[in-house]
């Protein structure tokens, strides 16, 4: 890996889950509590909008009482020494990455603090509860949503990421079970882009076997050890 210079890392809800924040796949996870086409969707928000302003209610708590765990500060240490270029992009919504110091950090599935006008597309940090409808700082207008990308949305900064990863040397994917897309796609435009990939997950995720390497087992113990590893090289 010496000759790594850029590096893009993916990660997803794996990397938090030790900080206390549920997965999703999990069997104890969110999609087994809550129907994605309740919750998470365009259409659920048109058909019941309060129910699933009281489901991001609960996930904006969740993030707000939640704290970085060492694969987090692990990351932001990188992104501090690393020399070359590095991405984070993380499908999570939490601000972990952020609150352990990394910068270098893009947010593909929006962001559980922040709310989106959908009246005069103002975005407004957001710690507070968006259930009882609050106006919108900016307009005025009771039509604030979760700035999240609902399923059939289309994922924030798609042409950044893809150039990052592209020009990538390394491709290296935490704590994702590969089961959505266009994120499960990365590794694969990665390797046609000849950059190296490892796999860093708690179990197999669906696309492991495209990566040149995987290693399994919780984020908090494999992150700082591979971390320390590329910043010895
Ligand atoms: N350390 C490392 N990996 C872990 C840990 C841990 N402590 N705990 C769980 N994992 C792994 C699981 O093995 C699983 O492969 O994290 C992965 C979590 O998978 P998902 O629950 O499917 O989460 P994610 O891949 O982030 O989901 C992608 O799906 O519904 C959407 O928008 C949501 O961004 C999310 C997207």
């Amino acid at each position: 890996m010496t000759s790594s210079r850029n590096i893009v890392i993916l990660t997803g809800a794996g990397i938090s889950a030790e900080s206390g924040l549920a997965t999703f796949r999990a069997e104890d996870g969110l999609w087994e509590e809550h129907r994605v086409e309740d919750v998470a969707t365009p259409e659920a928000f048109a058909r019941d909008p309060v129910l699933v302003q009281r489901f991001y209610d609960m996930r904006r708590s969740a993030v707000l009482a939640a704290q970085p765990n060492a694969a987090h500060r692990a990351l932001a240490r990188l992104d501090r020494e690393w020399p070359g270029d590095l991405l984070i992009v993380t499908q999570n919504i939490d601000d972990l990455h952020e609150r352990a110091g990394a910068t270098r950090v893009l947010h593909m599935h929006g962001e559980a603090l922040s709310a989106w006008c959908m009246a005069c597309d103002a975005r407004h940090p957001w710690r507070e509860p968006l259930g009882d409808n609050p106006p919108c700082p900016a307009c005025g207008m009771a039509a604030l949503r979760p700035d999240i990308v609902w399923f059939g949305e289309m994922p924030y900064q798609m042409e950044r990421i893809l150039a990052a990863v592209t020009r990538a040397d390394l491709f290296v994917s935490i704590g994702t079970s590969g089961a959505v897309y266009p994120a499960a796609g990365f590794v694969q435009a990665a390797t046609e882009a000849r950059a190296g990939t490892l796999e860093l997950n708690l179990d197999r995720s669906l696309g492991s076997r495209l990566f040149d390497e995987t290693r399994l087992g919780p984020a908090s113990a494999l992150v700082p050890a591979w971390v320390e590893e590329l910043l010895a090289d």
